[in-house]
């Protein structure tokens, strides 16, 4: 049988992970909302019990779950639990969206190219453990270099090192500080995560079991 939509596979279901402020969570649910994103966020998740992140999301009415990490959970355990909540969200993509905490190797096996990251930066450079957010622009603006942009990559085991999926570059404006060029690279940014996370979904994929 043929028709419209036949074989659709429909919106690839997003995991989303955050740490923090969550501006790119909610470029991703803006475009997702407009429809320019066949997609749908099926989960947000953190390891913090609160951050702003977590809070626009349940305003929006998006899937919340907190997988806090108590000192006395046993190892193995944490990346047990965000496999399973996943899993039950029938997550196909999981994003990091400015989430700040190094994911276990087994779990990144498990979700072997499954996983993405949007990085401030021209990765390989500014990259790397203890690389994130704010210290990133301060890094670019200190090198002097009149060039910059962001990549998003696979996530492996090798911290900011996973396959480059897209970078996208711009000019640093001469004399701006790293405050001025967080602000006006952001939106930036936002556009090539979308754009990642739309190749995604435009490929073939499996039907949902
Ligand atoms: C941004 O700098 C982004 O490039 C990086 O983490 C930060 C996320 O900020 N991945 P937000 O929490 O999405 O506002």
């Amino acid at each position: 049988m043929t028709g419209p939509g036949r074989d659709a596979p429909g919106p690839l279901h997003l995991g989303v992970l955050v740490s923090g402020t969550g501006t790119t969570l909610l470029a991703i649910e803006e475009a997702c909302r407009q429809g320019r994103l066949p997609a749908r966020i099926a989960l947000v998740t953190s390891d913090r019990e609160e951050c702003p992140a977590l809070r626009a999301a349940e305003e929006r009415g998006l899937a919340v779950e907190r997988l806090p990490r108590p000192k006395s959970l046993p190892p193995g355990r944490w990346e047990e639990a965000l496999d399973a909540a996943l899993q039950r969200h029938r997550v196909e993509l999981v994003v990091l969206a400015g989430f700040l905490r190094i994911l276990p190797a087994s779990f990144l096996v498990a979700w072997s190219g499954r996983v993405i990251n949007l990085h401030p930066s021209l990765l390989p450079k500014f990259g790397g453990p203890g690389m994130y957010g704010p210290r990133v622009y301060e890094a670019v603006i200190a090198s002097g270099d009149r060039e910059t942009g962001a990549t998003v990559h696979l996530v492996t085991a090798e911290v900011d090192r996973g396959p480059v999926l897209q970078q996208r570059r711009w000019p640093v404006q001469p004399g701006e500080s790293a405050e001025e060029l967080a602000k006006r690279q952001k939106p930036m940014e936002h556009a090539l995560i979308v754009d990642v996370i739309g190749s995604f979904a435009a490929r073939p994929r499996p039907p949902p079991s």
